[in-house]
């Protein structure tokens, strides 16, 4: 895979940009903030809940690569997991640490680059990537280093956005921007693409997943066809012939 922008770019970028400010009113670092997050973010992926093994064995080791302010990773702690968060911009490891504190949780957090993570071979039971693979200046690294610090037999998740989708193509016919789209680095990948990336893995599978649910953040005519006629529309279809379209692919992969 081309790298079409350095670490450093990257870096700078999600330092100013907090992944879904938008849809909250508290003030950055609040609890009413990181509230809203979650209910934001486990409304739209409510897909995780059913997928993602939060609740797994209490003590296996769970490293989330680029988690941001740390919305999944606090659901892995919940669940009784030795958690550990590391993302390349020091604003969202700020955050991450805020949001455990005030929760009482407990986890080690780094900033690292995920193309060159800073623990040993074979380290951790479970390495989760959400929505980062995507944003890096080079996915392959990512993904390698990933594998590299699972133990043997361990589970890697990865989510990418699928480019065969419902959402990509609906953003270009209507002309709405995507979220994140004036970061360095956006990738979408088909099926094929992210199944080659992945090719290290011992057993991969993915599963198509996020379709529309009502946006509160598009307004106007476009907004109101989007909520009143196609979020209905598209969910009426048999999700067997529309599943291939989901805006998300999830990868589980067994090393
Ligand atoms: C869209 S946000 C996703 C945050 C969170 N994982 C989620 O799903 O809500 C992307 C995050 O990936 C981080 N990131 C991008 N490239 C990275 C890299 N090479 N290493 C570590 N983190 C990275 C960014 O700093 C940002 O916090």
């Amino acid at each position: 895979m081309i790298c079409v922008a350095t670490t450093a770019e990257v870096r700078e970028y999600w330092e100013r940009h907090i992944h879904d400010l938008d849809i909250t009113t508290h003030p950055v670092g609040s609890r009413g903030f990181f509230d809203d997050l979650d209910r934001y973010h486990f409304e739209k992926l409510h897909h995780l809940f059913r997928l993602v093994p939060f609740d797994g064995p209490r003590g296996r080791t769970v490293l989330e690569v680029g988690c941001g302010a740390g919305v999944d990773l606090a659901r892995f702690a919940k669940g009784g997991a030795e958690v550990t968060g590391v993302d390349l911009a020091a604003s969202a490891i700020a955050l991450a640490r805020a949001n455990f504190e005030q929760q009482g949780l407990h986890g080690r957090f780094e900033v690292a680059d995920g193309e060159q993570l800073p623990f040993v071979d074979n380290s951790f039971d479970l390495v989760y990537a959400h929505g980062v693979v995507q944003y890096t200046a080079n996915t392959q690294r990512l993904v390698d280093q990933c594998r590299r610090v699972l133990k043997p037999g361990g589970e890697a998740i990865f989510q990418v956005y699928n480019r065969v989708s419902w959402l990509n193509a609906l953003s270009k016919l209507m002309n709405v921007g995507l979220e994140h789209d004036d970061a360095p680095v956006l990738l979408k990948f088909s099926i094929g693409e992210f199944r080659r990336l992945l090719s290290g893995f011992r057993e991969v599978r993915i599963v198509p997943e996020r379709f529309p649910v009502k946006s509160r953040l598009h307004g106007g005519w476009k907004g109101a066809v989007y909520n009143g006629l196609f979020v209905g529309t598209f969910n009426a279809l048999p999700r067997s012939l529309v599943r291939r379209f989901g805006w998300h692919l999830l990868a589980f992969c067994r090393k």
